[in-house]
Protein backbone atom coordinates (compact mmCIF):
# COMPACT_ATOMS: atom_id res chain seq x y z
CA UNK A 1 0.00 0.00 0.00
CA UNK A 2 1.54 3.82 -0.25
CA UNK A 3 -0.26 6.05 1.99
CA UNK A 4 0.20 10.05 1.24
CA UNK A 5 -0.50 12.70 3.57
CA UNK A 6 -0.96 15.93 1.71
CA UNK A 7 -0.60 19.03 4.06
CA UNK A 8 -1.51 21.54 1.64
CA UNK A 9 -0.85 24.77 2.76
CA UNK A 10 -0.75 23.71 6.54
CA UNK A 11 1.52 23.82 9.20
CA UNK A 12 4.96 25.20 10.26
CA UNK A 13 8.26 23.40 9.99
CA UNK A 14 8.24 23.01 13.78
CA UNK A 15 4.96 21.45 13.15
CA UNK A 16 6.28 19.54 10.89
CA UNK A 17 8.59 18.31 12.30
CA UNK A 18 7.04 16.58 15.12
CA UNK A 19 4.55 15.12 12.95
CA UNK A 20 7.40 13.37 10.91
CA UNK A 21 8.71 12.52 14.51
CA UNK A 22 5.62 10.51 15.23
CA UNK A 23 5.20 8.96 11.41
CA UNK A 24 8.59 7.64 11.73
CA UNK A 25 9.00 6.22 15.43
CA UNK A 26 5.48 4.60 14.48
CA UNK A 27 6.42 3.23 11.27
CA UNK A 28 9.80 1.67 12.81
CA UNK A 29 8.33 0.77 15.78
CA UNK A 30 5.85 -1.50 13.77
CA UNK A 31 8.03 -2.58 10.69
CA UNK A 32 5.63 -0.94 8.54
CA UNK A 33 6.16 -1.60 4.89
CA UNK A 34 4.12 0.42 3.35
CA UNK A 35 5.36 3.44 1.54
CA UNK A 36 4.59 6.29 3.35
CA UNK A 37 5.07 9.64 1.56
CA UNK A 38 4.20 13.49 3.47
CA UNK A 39 3.93 16.23 1.37
CA UNK A 40 4.46 19.41 3.63
CA UNK A 41 4.42 23.23 2.81
CA UNK A 42 7.54 23.81 0.75
CA UNK A 43 9.13 25.84 3.79
CA UNK A 44 8.90 22.45 5.95
CA UNK A 45 10.92 20.33 3.51
CA UNK A 46 13.67 18.66 4.74
CA UNK A 47 15.97 15.61 3.73
CA UNK A 48 14.27 12.53 3.18
CA UNK A 49 13.59 10.80 7.17
CA UNK A 50 14.27 7.19 7.56
CA UNK A 51 11.18 5.53 6.74
CA UNK A 52 8.61 8.01 5.39
CA UNK A 53 9.13 10.14 1.57
CA UNK A 54 9.34 13.92 1.60
CA UNK A 55 7.37 14.76 -1.23
CA UNK A 56 6.94 18.19 -2.86
CA UNK A 57 3.42 19.25 -3.30
CA UNK A 58 4.36 21.00 -6.50
CA UNK A 59 7.55 22.70 -8.78
CA UNK A 60 8.50 24.26 -11.86
CA UNK A 61 9.61 22.16 -14.85
CA UNK A 62 13.32 23.84 -14.86
CA UNK A 63 16.46 23.69 -13.30
CA UNK A 64 16.47 27.15 -12.52
CA UNK A 65 15.78 30.47 -13.86
CA UNK A 66 13.48 33.76 -14.04
CA UNK A 67 10.26 32.91 -12.60
CA UNK A 68 9.06 34.63 -9.41
CA UNK A 69 7.83 32.69 -6.61
CA UNK A 70 8.42 29.19 -8.37
CA UNK A 71 10.45 26.67 -6.97
CA UNK A 72 12.65 24.75 -9.60
CA UNK A 73 14.39 21.83 -9.71
CA UNK A 74 18.22 23.34 -7.99
CA UNK A 75 16.07 23.96 -4.79
CA UNK A 76 14.72 20.79 -4.77
CA UNK A 77 17.93 19.25 -5.08
CA UNK A 78 18.67 20.88 -2.28
CA UNK A 79 16.93 18.52 0.05
CA UNK A 80 17.05 15.63 -1.73
CA UNK A 81 13.56 15.39 -2.41
CA UNK A 82 12.66 13.23 -5.60
CA UNK A 83 8.89 12.72 -5.22
CA UNK A 84 6.19 15.24 -6.39
CA UNK A 85 2.56 15.74 -6.16
CA UNK A 86 1.15 16.73 -9.96
CA UNK A 87 -1.88 18.03 -11.28
CA UNK A 88 -3.81 18.12 -8.11
CA UNK A 89 -7.01 19.50 -8.60
CA UNK A 90 -6.65 22.70 -6.18
CA UNK A 91 -4.01 23.64 -8.79
CA UNK A 92 -5.94 23.18 -11.70
CA UNK A 93 -9.44 24.83 -10.34
CA UNK A 94 -8.00 26.95 -7.60
CA UNK A 95 -4.93 28.44 -9.16
CA UNK A 96 -5.82 27.58 -12.96
CA UNK A 97 -3.10 25.49 -14.21
CA UNK A 98 -3.81 24.38 -17.59
CA UNK A 99 -3.39 20.46 -18.86
CA UNK A 100 -0.75 22.05 -20.91
CA UNK A 101 1.42 23.36 -18.20
CA UNK A 102 0.77 20.40 -15.93
CA UNK A 103 2.23 18.03 -18.59
CA UNK A 104 5.01 19.94 -18.82
CA UNK A 105 5.52 19.14 -15.37
CA UNK A 106 5.11 15.41 -15.74
CA UNK A 107 7.41 15.49 -18.73
CA UNK A 108 10.19 17.53 -17.15
CA UNK A 109 10.10 15.72 -13.33
CA UNK A 110 9.68 12.20 -15.33
CA UNK A 111 12.93 13.28 -17.14
CA UNK A 112 14.60 13.95 -13.76
CA UNK A 113 13.17 10.59 -12.50
CA UNK A 114 11.30 11.64 -9.69
CA UNK A 115 8.31 9.80 -8.50
CA UNK A 116 4.99 10.96 -9.83
CA UNK A 117 1.82 11.50 -7.94
CA UNK A 118 -0.52 12.34 -10.86
CA UNK A 119 -3.81 13.32 -9.39
CA UNK A 120 -7.12 13.24 -12.05
CA UNK A 121 -10.78 13.90 -10.77
CA UNK A 122 -13.87 15.32 -11.84
CA UNK A 123 -16.18 18.30 -10.77
CA UNK A 124 -19.43 17.01 -9.25
CA UNK A 125 -21.45 18.35 -12.63
CA UNK A 126 -19.53 16.30 -14.66
CA UNK A 127 -20.31 13.07 -12.72
CA UNK A 128 -23.98 13.86 -12.09
CA UNK A 129 -23.54 13.14 -16.47
CA UNK A 130 -22.74 9.29 -16.00
CA UNK A 131 -19.49 7.21 -16.14
CA UNK A 132 -19.21 8.01 -19.62
CA UNK A 133 -18.86 11.53 -19.45
CA UNK A 134 -16.83 10.87 -16.17
CA UNK A 135 -13.99 8.72 -18.80
CA UNK A 136 -13.92 11.55 -21.11
CA UNK A 137 -13.39 14.45 -18.98
CA UNK A 138 -10.70 11.80 -17.05
CA UNK A 139 -9.29 11.33 -20.55
CA UNK A 140 -8.52 14.82 -20.84
CA UNK A 141 -6.66 14.95 -17.90
CA UNK A 142 -4.11 11.92 -19.54
CA UNK A 143 -3.26 14.15 -22.75
CA UNK A 144 0.44 14.66 -22.98
CA UNK A 145 0.87 12.23 -19.37
CA UNK A 146 3.32 8.71 -19.99
CA UNK A 147 1.14 6.32 -18.44
CA UNK A 148 3.46 3.69 -18.35
CA UNK A 149 6.01 6.08 -17.20
CA UNK A 150 7.62 3.71 -14.52
CA UNK A 151 7.48 5.99 -11.19
CA UNK A 152 4.22 6.81 -11.59
CA UNK A 153 1.15 6.46 -9.00
CA UNK A 154 -2.03 7.41 -9.97
CA UNK A 155 -4.28 9.60 -7.61
CA UNK A 156 -8.24 9.65 -8.17
CA UNK A 157 -9.59 11.92 -6.53
CA UNK A 158 -13.13 13.34 -6.96
CA UNK A 159 -12.80 17.17 -6.51
CA UNK A 160 -16.65 17.21 -5.08
CA UNK A 161 -15.32 14.76 -2.65
CA UNK A 162 -11.91 16.83 -1.45
CA UNK A 163 -12.53 18.60 1.69
CA UNK A 164 -16.28 18.05 1.77
CA UNK A 165 -16.87 14.55 3.73
CA UNK A 166 -18.23 13.06 0.93
CA UNK A 167 -17.20 9.93 -0.60
CA UNK A 168 -18.34 8.12 -3.59
CA UNK A 169 -20.11 4.61 -2.90
CA UNK A 170 -17.56 2.22 -2.55
CA UNK A 171 -19.00 0.41 -5.76
CA UNK A 172 -18.28 3.65 -7.64
CA UNK A 173 -14.43 3.77 -6.50
CA UNK A 174 -14.34 0.22 -7.58
CA UNK A 175 -15.64 1.05 -10.82
CA UNK A 176 -13.72 4.05 -11.20
CA UNK A 177 -10.56 1.93 -10.67
CA UNK A 178 -11.41 -0.60 -12.46
CA UNK A 179 -11.41 1.91 -15.75
CA UNK A 180 -8.14 3.31 -14.88
CA UNK A 181 -6.31 -0.41 -14.28
CA UNK A 182 -7.33 -0.69 -17.88
CA UNK A 183 -5.22 2.35 -18.77
CA UNK A 184 -2.30 1.66 -16.72
CA UNK A 185 -0.21 -0.90 -14.25
CA UNK A 186 0.62 2.19 -12.22
CA UNK A 187 -0.71 2.00 -8.63
CA UNK A 188 -3.63 3.79 -8.25
CA UNK A 189 -4.33 5.65 -4.86
CA UNK A 190 -7.96 7.03 -4.06
CA UNK A 191 -8.06 10.28 -2.58
CA UNK A 192 -11.38 12.29 -1.04
CA UNK A 193 -12.60 12.69 2.43
CA UNK A 194 -10.41 9.69 3.17
CA UNK A 195 -10.89 9.43 7.02
CA UNK A 196 -9.90 7.30 10.06
CA UNK A 197 -13.80 5.56 9.97
CA UNK A 198 -12.91 4.59 5.76
CA UNK A 199 -9.67 4.09 5.33
CA UNK A 200 -9.52 0.16 6.06
CA UNK A 201 -12.31 -0.43 3.41
CA UNK A 202 -11.43 1.64 0.59
CA UNK A 203 -8.22 0.13 0.61
CA UNK A 204 -9.51 -3.62 0.64
CA UNK A 205 -10.93 -2.38 -2.28
CA UNK A 206 -10.09 -3.90 -5.69
CA UNK A 207 -7.68 -1.99 -7.44
CA UNK A 208 -6.92 0.44 -4.79
CA UNK A 209 -3.08 0.71 -3.68
CA UNK A 210 -3.59 3.40 -1.33
CA UNK A 211 -4.93 6.88 -0.33
CA UNK A 212 -3.93 10.09 -0.66
CA UNK A 213 -5.33 12.37 2.47
CA UNK A 214 -5.65 15.65 3.06
CA UNK A 215 -7.39 17.08 6.20
CA UNK A 216 -7.78 13.70 8.53
CA UNK A 217 -4.04 13.48 7.78
CA UNK A 218 -3.11 16.83 9.44
CA UNK A 219 -3.31 14.70 12.63
CA UNK A 220 -0.30 12.60 12.75
CA UNK A 221 -1.87 9.90 15.32
CA UNK A 222 -5.07 9.85 12.97
CA UNK A 223 -2.44 8.77 9.88
CA UNK A 224 -0.42 6.64 11.51
CA UNK A 225 -4.17 4.66 12.33
CA UNK A 226 -4.75 4.73 8.97
CA UNK A 227 -1.19 3.09 8.22
CA UNK A 228 -2.16 0.55 10.99
CA UNK A 229 -5.52 -0.34 8.85
CA UNK A 230 -3.71 -1.09 5.61
CA UNK A 231 -4.22 -4.32 4.03
O1 LIG B 1 -4.61 15.46 -1.87
C1 LIG B 1 -5.56 14.93 -1.00
C2 LIG B 1 -6.70 15.85 -0.80
O2 LIG B 1 -7.03 16.53 -1.96
C3 LIG B 1 -7.90 15.18 -0.19
O3 LIG B 1 -8.39 16.08 0.73
O4 LIG B 1 -9.26 16.74 2.94
O5 LIG B 1 -10.68 15.39 1.32
O6 LIG B 1 -8.73 14.31 2.45
P1 LIG B 1 -9.32 15.60 1.93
Amino acid sequence: MILCANFKANKTRQETRAYMAVVESFVSANDITDTIIVFPPFTALEHDPRNVLIGVQNGYPVKNGAFTGEIALEQLEEFGIKTILIGHSERRHILGETQEQIAAKFRFFAEQGFLIVYCVGEPLEIREQGHEALMAYIEKQFEGIDLTYSDLVLAYEPVWAIGTGLTPSNSDIELLHGALRMKTTAPLLYGGSVKVDNAGEIMALENVDGVLVGSAALSANDFCDMIAQAV
